[in-house]
């Protein structure tokens, strides 16, 4: 996990061939080529407890975490799609971590099994929106399998929908 910066980049699948961790690790490059440097946090490297609504706000991660997301002005989410829904992993980073989205700019990078599942950001953009009034970038990248190559690398097409979704964060640097 990197220090805190202006962008911070979350993958959040546990899965370790997880496809929405390229789309995120392939965002991060692309922010460095336009030099501009993220922070990386990777959930696979946290050990963060299921929210509790209580004791749980006072573990060592849920305080690291959350101070990468206060320093942040853009947040890109990248997450699986699970039951038409992000990740459970996520959202209880969401859950974990609440007052510290305040504001932000947040995106998302999502994988999935189907091509079906594509509004399942909804949810949880609605909950950012309503609970922090963050601004939600309406420019999902949403991958299944099929956008992805034998080696792992995602299309021309999804690397075209990961750079515009980048530079849209870009260019709320002075919108907000
Ligand atoms: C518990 C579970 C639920 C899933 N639900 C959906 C779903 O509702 N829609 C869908 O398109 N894919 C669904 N999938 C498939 C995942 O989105 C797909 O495997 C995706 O690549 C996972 O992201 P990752 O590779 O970053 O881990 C589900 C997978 C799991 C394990």
């Amino acid at each position: 996990m990197s220090g805190p910066k202006e962008y911070l980049v979350i993958s959040s699948s546990l899965r370790p061939s997880s496809r929405s961790r390229i789309l995120a690790e392939y965002l991060r490059e692309y922010y460095e080529s336009q030099q501009v440097s993220c922070a990386f946090l990777d959930l696979r490297a946290v050990n963060l407890p299921l929210c509790d609504g209580e004791t749980a706000y006072s573990h060592p991660d849920v305080a690291r975490c959350a101070k990468l997301i206060t320093d942040a002005r853009v947040i890109i989410a990248a997450a699986p799609v699970y039951n038409f829904d992000v990740c459970a992993a996520l959202k209880n980073l969401i859950e974990l971590t609440g007052d510290s989205w305040e504001d932000k700019v947040v995106g998302f990078l999502c994988a999935a099994g189907g091509s079906s599942s594509y509004m399942s950001v909804m949810s949880v953009a609605n909950s950012l929106m309503l609970d922090f009034r963050c601004l939600i970038i309406p420019r999902f990248v949403y991958a299944t399998r099929n956008d992805f190559n034998d080696e792992k690398v995602p299309t021309d097409e999804i690397k075209g929908r990961v750079a515009r979704l980048a530079q849209a964060s870009l260019a709320t640097k002075n919108a907000v």
